[in-house]
Order: C-alpha cells, then sequence, then structure tokens
C-alpha cells in the first residue's frame, strides 16, 4: 500500500490518499489543541496512544454489529480507513454532567444524569462549533431528517458498548464525541452512514470508576498535569 499525497490536515491528524480511492490513511499526530485551538501543545506518544486506542474501540465496535470507517491498523500511528464525506455535526453524548454541559445547566461536574443525553454541534471553527437543534440541521441543509435519527440511535449504541466494557475495566464513560460520514464515491444523501474520526481521550471523558481521577484531555486544558501518563493509562485499561 501506498502512501499518496496529504489530502486533509487537522489539528490532531492528517488523511492521506492511498492507492485505492475508496480508502484513506490516518495519520495521528501528538498536536494538541483546546478551546477551538486557542491552546496549543504536544501530548508525547498521544498519536501512537490514540491510534492504538482508536483502534482497539473501532474493532470492538465491529464486533458489536456497528458499522465504522476503521479497516486495520497499520503501524504505530496509522490506520487504513474508509473514506466517507464527514457530515458536519459533532455528536456528543454524555452520561455525567461536566464540560459544556455542567456550566449551561448549571450542574455541578459528577452529578449523574440519570440517562444518556445526545446533543448535535456543528462542527464549524469559525462558528466555535455551536450547539444545534433538529430545525438548525435541517435549515443547514447538514443531514435528513431520518439521518439525524440514524445519528442518534447509533451514538446512544456507541455509549451502549463502551459504557459496558469501559465499567468491567473499573471507568466511568462520562461523555464523548462523535463524528459521521457517507460511504460510497456519489456521496449522495441517503448512502450508508459509518461511524468516522477516532475514539480517543481527546474525544471522550473518562474518570477512574472509585477516585475518579481525570484520564483523558481534560488533563491538558486544565493544565493538571501527568497527561500522557493518563492517555497511557486509558490504553492499559482498554487493551487489558
Ligand atoms: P464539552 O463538554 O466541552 O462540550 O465536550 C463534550 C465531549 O466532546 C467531551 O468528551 C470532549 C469532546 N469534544 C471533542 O471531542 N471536541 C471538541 O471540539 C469539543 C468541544 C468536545
Ligand atoms: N475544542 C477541542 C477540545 O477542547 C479542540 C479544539 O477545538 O482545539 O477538545
Amino acid at each position: 500500500m501506498k502512501k499518496g499525497r496529504m489530502l486533509y490536515e487537522g489539528k490532531a491528524k492528517q488523511v492521506f490518499a492511498v492507492d485505492d480511492p475508496g480508502q484513506a490513511l490516518v495519520y495521528y499526530k501528538d498536536d494538541a489543541t483546546a478551546f477551538n485551538g486557542e491552546k496549543k501543545g504536544v501530548i508525547n506518544s498521544k498519536g501512537l496512544l490514540n491510534n492504538a486506542i482508536s483502534s482497539l474501540f473501532f474493532e470492538l465496535l465491529e464486533k458489536n454489529g456497528l458499522e465504522t470507517h476503521f479497516l486495520k491498523k497499520i503501524d504505530d500511528r496509522s490506520m487504513l480507513v474508509k473514506k466517507l464525506e464527514i457530515i458536519p455535526i459533532e455528536v456528543v453524548v454524555r452520561n455525567i454532567a461536566a464540560g459544556s454541559l455542567a456550566q449551561r445547566l448549571g450542574w455541578e461536574e459528577g452529578r449523574d444524569l440519570g440517562r444518556p443525553v445526545v446533543e448535535f454541534y456543528y462542527k464549524d471553527d469559525a462558528l466555535g462549533d455551536p450547539l444545534i437543534n433538529r430545525d438548525h440541521v435541517a435549515v443547514l441543509g447538514l443531514a435528513a431528517p431520518a439521518e439525524l435519527d440514524a445519528l442518534e440511535e447509533l451514538g446512544l449504541k456507541v455509549n451502549k458498548i463502551l459504557r459496558e466494557y469501559l465499567a468491567a475495566r473499573n471507568t466511568l464513560l462520562v461523555d464523548f464525541k462523535l463524528e459521521f460520514g457517507r460511504s460510497g464515491t456519489s456521496g449522495a444523501a441517503g448512502g450508508k452512514i459509518l461511524l468516522g474520526d477516532e475514539i480517543s481521550p481527546d474525544t471522550c471523558r473518562f474518570w477512574d470508576a472509585v477516585s475518579r481521577e481525570k484520564l483523558d484531555k481534560d488533563r491538558f486544558r486544565r493544565d493538571l498535569g501527568r497527561v500522557e501518563e493518563a492517555y497511557q493509562e486509558m490504553f492499559n485499561r482498554i487493551s487489558g
């Protein structure tokens, strides 16, 4: 397999063309940003750990019948994926109040929500990824109503699978963000929707079930120290 030209560079990943036009190579960087790129840094070994953690989670989801873009891990920092037309909606699923939900609702961080809460954000850096509802999705023409239903359903399914897997490893799944895309070269709405992007401590909140110690990117966002150690600890828990 030949690594071709770079198709796209994001804050934490690069995407390269490969021989097969229906596939792409995702390369995970050590670069870290927060607050819409305002805060920048490097987390040593993050690319390696996020590639490994994402690969394990995608394999777990596939094993449970959920289709993802993941094809295989290629090397320490790269995975081969199916090329998707990314839907510009960030699907956030929450189990415990934290981050922007804690702020918005005035709930203390750590309070159990009692049921999963699904939110949609418009993936647009210039606007700072604002929270949107179903009507906004329709007005913006981001996805058909049936597609949005599918995103919500898939988000809840991912939550159930990951939550149980992590609970057995003494870890709380507080919240996480997913991105989905349409597969097929036609790119037409109505194509199959697959889970894309990554699932890692960059895109999830993980807490130790007993001590509630943070084991995710909040350690970088909030300058809590031991950032790389937290990512390594999550890899150890998930792979063990
Ligand atoms: P929030 O509480 O800041 O809205 O974040 C909710 C979840 O989404 C949390 O697990 C972190 C993740 N997330 C991203 O992956 N990318 C982002 O740009 C943001 C704001 C959050
Ligand atoms: N807001 C993202 C985060 O905090 C990163 C970024 O937008 O720069 O996870």
